[in-house]
């Protein structure tokens, strides 16, 4: 990876994943702002809190933090067990408002890498449904939808599934415009605060059927350097891709008969 310092937003820092990002990118030097909706104790530079729900809190924290970053990391996100509102709020539509803002703050060369989830694995599936979703662009457009949506589908899956749309959607303008890349990673199940929440709303058997299928939930250090890696100049000529970060479970279910060894 580049040597010279570089200048990292990580959203989310204060628990998980996002606190192992923005721990990594400090103890190699980088300037760190870690964001997140408690206040930061996570080793950074710079601390600022901000609430994902509400784009004027979104939006004074980007009119504060300066241009001349390298990469947004964002990685904060809620589970099924909060609001559906909430959920497709700070897990769709605050990326969304986060990476649009970051873009012109952003160096040419820079990066966006946001945290979606195997969850939204259906993503092409659920493309027609999803539609008017990923045309939100405000809080009242998603609970617009929202009134509208199919009943008892899980809006965490629909969050991040529009998450993987929307990033493709803006990879290519991005770079066109502003020469910075979009990349998502997806994670199955890791092993941080949230995961009880998730045996919560998604059913404690699935996640051991997850387990049992590829031998262990993962680490934030089986994800971390996959955002290390897609924010780097060496994925230079990777953009709009979603990497699956899950041991293989998906797959294994979707790519057909095993072979047989
Ligand atoms: N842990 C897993 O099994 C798993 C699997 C797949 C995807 N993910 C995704 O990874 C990301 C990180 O999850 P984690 O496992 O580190 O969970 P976590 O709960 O440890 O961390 C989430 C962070 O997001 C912050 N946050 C929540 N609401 C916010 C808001 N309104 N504004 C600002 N910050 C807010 C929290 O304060 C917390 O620090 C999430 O997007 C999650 O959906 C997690």
């Amino acid at each position: 990876m580049g040597s010279d310092p570089r200048r990292v937003v990580v959203v989310g820092a204060g628990s998980g994943i996002g606190a192992a990002t923005a721990a990594l990118f400090h103890t190699r030097g980088d300037h760190v702002l870690a964001v997140d909706i408690k206040p930061g104790d996570t080793p950074a530079t710079e601390h600022r809190q901000v609430d994902l729900r509400d784009a004027d809190s979104i939006g004074e924290l980007l009119a504060t933090i300066g241009e001349g970053w390298d990469l947004l990391a964002h990685v904060a996100g809620v589970p099924g067990t909060a609001p559906d509102s909430d959920v497709l709020r700070i897990n769709y539509l605050g990326v969304r408002l986060m990476a649009e803002g970051m873009l012109p703050l952003l160096n040419p060369g820079g990066s966006v890498v946001a945290v979606a989830s195997t969850a939204g694995m259906a993503w092409r599936q659920r493309l027609p449904d999803i539609e008017g979703l990923i045309d939100a662009v405000d809080a009242s457009g998603v609970d617009a939808w929202l009134a509208d949506a199919e009943p008892g589908y899980p809006a965490y899956n629909t969050s991040k599934e529009a998450l993987i749309v929307y990033a493709k959607r803006l990879s290519g303008p991005a770079w066109t415009k502003y020469g910075v890349r979009v990349n998502t990673v997806s994670p199955g199940p890791v092993e941080t605060p949230i995961l009880t929440d998730f045996e919560q709303s998604m059913g404690k058997d699935a996640l051991d059927m997850v387990r049992a299928a590829v031998g262990r939930h993962s680490t934030v250090d089986d994800i971390v350097p996959a955002i290390d890696f897609l924010g780097s100049p060496d994925a230079r000529w990777i953009n709009g891709q979603n990497i699956e970060i899950d041991g293989g479970f998906i797959a294994s279910m979707i790519g057909g008969a095993a072979i047989r060894l």
